[in-house]
C-alpha cells in the first residue's frame, strides 16, 4: 500500500498487520518517525480524524504542519487545484492526510503525489481510516471479524464511513449486513450492485426495531446535514432512527454499538453507560490504528 485512498486498496493481510501493530503501539512508547513531517490538509470540519492523526505523528516522534480550515485559508481560495497544492506540499512533508469536499479528490491528489496520501474523507466518497479503526475495534473486542451479522443504520447515501466499512468487510468470511435507512437515504444502487459481486450478504430495510436484536454489531451513523440541499429536507430525516436505552437493551448479549462520531441525537446519552456502547473506545482505537498506518506508509 503506497497511499490509503479507498478501502478496496487495502488487503486483509495489511489490515490484520495494522491491527497487530496497533496493539504493540498502545503499550510501548517509541519514536520511529523522528524527523518525518505530516501535513494535514482539511477542507471540511474534523475533530477526531485530524487530531488523532496529529497526535499519532507526535507520539511516534514526528512533526506536523497543518491547515485546519483549508477551504477558507489555503490557496484554493485563489483558485489553485488540488493537484498543484499537493505537488508543492510533497516538498514540505513526508505524508499528507487530507479531507476534501469532493468525491475523488484524494485519488486525484495521489495520482500526482510523490509522497503517501491518506484520504481522511472525500465528500460522499470514502473514509478508509475510519473503516480500519472500525474493524480494529471489532477485531479487538470480539477476537475476529469473520462470521458477523451487522445492522448498519442511518444516512447510507451520503455517509462515507459506511461505504469504506462495507468494502473492508467484503474481504472477510460470512458477513451478513442489514442496511437500515429511509428509502431516500439508501446506499446508492451502483455501490449495492458492486457489493453484490463480493461475498457480503446484504439486505435492506427501513425498520430498525426488528433488526436490532439480531445483530452482533450495530453501526449507527449521523444524518449528514451538510449534504442536504435545504435544512427543511434534512429535518425530514433528522431524527429518523434514535437509539435510546430501551432500544439498546433489546440488543443481543455481547453485541456492540458502534458509531464513527460525531453523534447528534441518534444515540441518546443515557446509552453511553451500557456495556454495548463501544463508540468512545472505538474513537480511542483510532489513535493507535492511525499510528500503525503512518508507520506502515513511512517506514
Ligand atoms: C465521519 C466523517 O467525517 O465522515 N466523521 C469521522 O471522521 N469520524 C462521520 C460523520 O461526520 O458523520
Amino acid at each position: 500500500m503506497k497511499h490509503a485512498i479507498d478501502s478496496r486498496m487495502i488487503s486483509k493481510k495489511e489490515m490484520l498487520d495494522l491491527f497487530a501493530d496497533a496493539e504493540k503501539i498502545r503499550t510501548k512508547k517509541s519514536s520511529p518517525l523522528k524527523g518525518k513531517i505530516l501535513a494535514s490538509l482539511f477542507y471540511e470540519p474534523s475533530t477526531r480524524t485530524r487530531l488523532s492523526f496529529e497526535s499519532a505523528m507526535y507520539r511516534l516522534g514526528g512533526s506536523v504542519i497543518s491547515t485546519e480550515n483549508a477551504r477558507e485559508s489555503s490557496s484554493i481560495v485563489k483558485g489553485e487545484s488540488i493537484e498543484d497544492t499537493i505537488r508543492v506540499i510533497a516538498h514540505y512533508a513526508d505524508v499528507v492526510v487530507m479531507r476534501h469536499f469532493e468525491e475523488g479528490s484524494a485519488d486525484r491528489a495521489a495520482r500526482v503525489s510523490a509522497i503517501p496520501i491518506i484520504n481522511a474523507g472525500d465528500g460522499v466518497g470514502q473514509h478508509p481510516t475510519q473503516a480500519l479503526l472500525d474493524l480494529y475495534t471489532i477485531w479487538r473486542e470480539r477476537g475476529s471479524i469473520d462470521n458477523l451479522s451487522l445492522a448498519i443504520i442511518g444516512d447510507l447515501k451520503n455517509g462515507r464511513t459506511v461505504k469504506s466499512l462495507l468494502w473492508a468487510l467484503s474481504q472477510f468470511k460470512d458477513i451478513h449486513a442489514t442496511l437500515v435507512s429511509p428509502k431516500a437515504l439508501r446506499l446508492p444502487t451502483a455501490i449495492l450492485d458492486e457489493l453484490a459481486e463480493t461475498s457480503l450478504v446484504l439486505k435492506e430495510t427501513d425498520r430498525l426495531d426488528s433488526i436490532l436484536p439480531l445483530a452482533d454489531i450495530v453501526y449507527q451513523t449521523r444524518i449528514q446535514k451538510e449534504r442536504f440541499p435545504t435544512i427543511k429536507e434534512y429535518e425530514k430525516y433528522k431524527s429518523c432512527y434514535k437509539i435510546d436505552e430501551k432500544l439498546a437493551r433489546t440488543m443481543k448479549k455481547g453485541a456492540l454499538l458502534l458509531h464513527p462520531l460525531p453523534r447528534v441525537d441518534e444515540i441518546a446519552p443515557e446509552v453511553d453507560r451500557l456495556p454495548q456502547a463501544a463508540y468512545f473506545r472505538q474513537a480511542e482505537n483510532g489513535l493507535y490504528l492511525r499510528s500503525a498506518l503512518l508507520k506502515h506508509l513511512l517506514l
